[in-house]
């Protein structure tokens, strides 16, 4: 019997593919551990008969926007072939568009250019004789949601058989030096307020407690408590108030200058807090947001910014078959009593009973007892508080939501004291006439003319996932702030996708409304009830945050705070970053160059001074610089190292760096002296 590669193959299945050793054998990719691969969500797939431009593979190594797989190799590899190309589907937004890579020890040993749905597959053979570690790599370089296809793949191998294995994760390091034990006031320099509307402000202040806190010039309406650093009151006349606020403890004291604007705009600067989604989603209780809250005091959050503390979905109750809603609800598409995230709140007795009461008042759950109680806590602490709703009968997760009742939610929302509403489409999709842009602007426009008629100021974010171009729209009808992506998670792939997707959306950022290429996925997050440590690496976990604060995005901390580690807490305490995301000039960065998987990002700050990030979206260690020209600067220029806070020198046209896989180096580039 002749002996063929194949059959080799399945014999070396059969007893065990790491021990197996033979003279020349071939296995398919799909035969390996394809659920080490890094990628957004859903687990990758082996599949079968799946078509790349018309022509039909018989198996393939499907994997979700970008991704990659490490493959241990023992150096008698002989090839690796495949073809590459973007599996066949109508629904691929225009211009959509990935990078396949293949790396061999460090070495790229193929780079396709940018591949394109709709396009023949390409076949690729690659020798990888003395390879011992191979990457299989795709990035999504243009629109979300692609599925790209490594199919009929096969290794052809003398050797061991190659096994799938996990990459190694460098450790996390802290690169943030500890606030020093004197004052030092940080946070926003600018802030907002309706005339007469509450005005309410914690002064973040590092340093050794107990401190004083005092303030000049305060506007006549306003006064400050000295010993918890909290100014309230309410002004009636529009203008600029600059303040200047004081601290001071036994070591020494400082001064800043804070500018309150009374007027029509709110978030002057990105808005910062804490969503319980990414965390707790439907199992989220009046006791995770207390927990939040409190621990925006005990970790010293709030002494960096940190303000707002928001219920997402799952405060409401939730209607059930036989609800007097269900009728429309039918008439329209949806049917009630079904379980969106497939877990377990559909049997929570605390999520059943009287959704509006008889004067068609929304009603918080059984798990949230007493809203305007647990919102004064939270106001008492400094801090602000947010909820969410959604345009259409249910929110997304089937609870009732504002459809008909948005004058009532909105009187409702104030009444309880929210200073936050996040307004997400869902179910409303099915109660529109057409996807044309004035029906997806409808329900906005008319929940943003709610919202300012109360009497007091209720932030309006958006969220329809970026459909009908919304940043072109949402700030006209008084939005501070629009998701422009569908949802994130914690991996590589989805947070990456997101991030660097933003380029272009930059020109709508500004003062009062800013794009959210939503929550953060740092610390212990999980959608709730069971939590684990975000999937992202540390680097990839520095990357997130620098991206989002070059941004200028939203932050929303998507963890549970109760757990958060040190390394967590100095990525959401450097002062010298959040500044950069709370910029008052609020110009959001753009990619300035990009080469392949290294990516440079800048926004020019109020200062005149530039923060720059310098990306590496590989998979090995690269240099990536950054000129002068590029940014429109010339000659010494001081560049001041973000996260280190360290000043790292001055450097003449350009200033380069290595960094690491997945990471990022932060700096501020300024002219000498300035
Ligand atoms: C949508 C949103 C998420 C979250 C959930 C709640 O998926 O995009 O951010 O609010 O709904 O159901």
């Amino acid at each position: 019997m002749k002996i063929t590669p194949s059959l080799l193959s399945v014999l070396a299945l059969s007893v065990g593919l790491s021990a197996f050793t033979v003279s020349a054998a071939s296995l398919s990719l799909t035969q390996l551990d394809l659920t080490l691969t890094e990628q957004q969500g859903r687990s990758p797939k082996a599949t079968a008969k799946t078509k790349i431009a018309d022509k039909v593979f018989s198996n393939g190594f499907l994997t979700r926007g970008s991704s990659d797989l490490y493959i241990a190799l023992d150096g008698k590899v002989a090839t690796f072939t495949a073809s590459i190309g973007i599996v066949d589907n109508p629904n691929y937004k225009e211009g959509a568009a990935v990078r396949f890579e293949v790396l061999g020890d460090s070495h790229l040993l193929y780079a396709s250019d940018s591949v394109h749905p709709g396009e023949a597959a390409r076949k690729i053979e690659i020798s990888t004789s003395g390879v011992k570690t191979l990457i299989l790599v795709v990035q999504t370089i243009d629109r979300l949601g692609t599925l790209a296809m490594w199919a009929d793949a096969r290794f052809e191998y003398s050797g061991k058989a190659p096994v799938a294995i996990k990459r190694e994760i460098e450790s996390a390091v802290i690169l943030t030096p500890a606030a020093a034990r004197t004052p030092k006031i940080n946070g926003a320099s600018i802030t907002g307020v309706r005339p007469t509307h509450p005005f309410l402000f914690k002064i973040p202040v590092t340093g050794d407690r107990p401190i004083k806190y005092s303030a000049k010039h305060l506007p006549k309406g306003l006064s400050l408590d000295a010993k918890t650093g909290i100014i309230t009151g309410s002004v009636q006349a529009a203008g600029d108030y600059t303040v200047i606020l004081q601290a001071k403890n036994k070591l020494g004291s400082t001064e800043r200058e804070l500018v309150i604007r009374v007027g029509d705009t709110l978030a002057l600067t990105p808005q910062m807090g804490w969503n319980s989604w990414n965390c707790f989603a439907s199992a989220v209780t009046a006791e995770n947001m207390k927990g939040a809250a409190d621990s925006f005091i005990k970790s010293g959050l709030i002494e960096h910014g940190w303000t707002y503390v928001n219920v997402d979905d799952f405060w409401e109750y939730r209607p059930l078959p036989g609800d007097p809603i269900e009728a429309d609800i039918n008439a329209h598409g949806l049917a009630l009593g079904k379980n969106p995230y497939h877990i377990s709140p559909m049997s929570d007795p605390k999520l059943v009973g009287p959704a509006r009461d008889s004067q068609g008042r929304i009603n918080a759950n059984a798990r949230f007892t007493d809203m305007p109680g647990l919102v004064s806590y939270i106001h008492s602490l400094g801090l602000k508080a947010g909820l969410y709703s959604s345009p259409g009968p249910l929110t997304c997760g089937q609870c009732i939501a504002s459809y008909g009742h948005e004058a009532e939610d909105a009187l409702r929302f104030a009444e309880w004291g929210f200073d936050y509403l996040k307004y997400d489409m869902c179910s409303y999709r099915n109660y529109m006439k057409d996807t044309s842009r004035a029906e997806a602007i409808k329900p906005y426009e008319l929940m943003g003319r709610m919202l300012h008629n109360q009497n007091r100021d209720i932030l309006f974010s958006l969220c329809q996932y970026g459909d009908n171009d919304v940043w072109e729209w949402a700030a006209n009808l008084g939005g501070n702030s629009w998701r422009t992506t569908g949802d994130i998670n914690d991996t590589w792939g989805s947070m990456s996708d997101i991030g660097f997707s933003q380029n272009g959306h930059e020109a709508y950022a500004g003062p009062g409304h800013w794009n959210d290429p939503d929550m953060l996925v740092v610390g212990q997050v999980g959608w709730g009830p069971t939590l684990h440590p975000t999937r992202l690496s540390p680097n990839e976990q520095y990357t997130h945050i620098s991206l989002w604060s070059l941004l200028a995005a939203p932050l929303l901390i998507g963890c549970d705070l109760t757990q958060a580690d040190a390394f967590t807490l100095n990525l959401l305490t450097n002062d010298e970053v959040i500044a950069i995301d709370q910029d008052p000039l609020g110009r959001a960065a753009h990619r300035i160059t990009q080469d392949r998987d290294v990516e440079v990002w800048a926004r020019t700050l109020a200062d005149g001074t530039v923060a720059v990030g310098l990306f590496n979206r590989g998979e090995i260690s690269q240099t990536v610089t950054v000129h002068w020209s590029d940014l429109h600067i010339s000659g010494q220029q001081a560049v001041r190292d973000l996260w280190r806070q360290k000043d790292v020198g001055s450097f003449g046209g350009e200033y380069s760096a290595l960094v690491p896989r997945h990471g990022v180096v932060l700096v501020k580039v300024s002219s000498n002296g300035g």
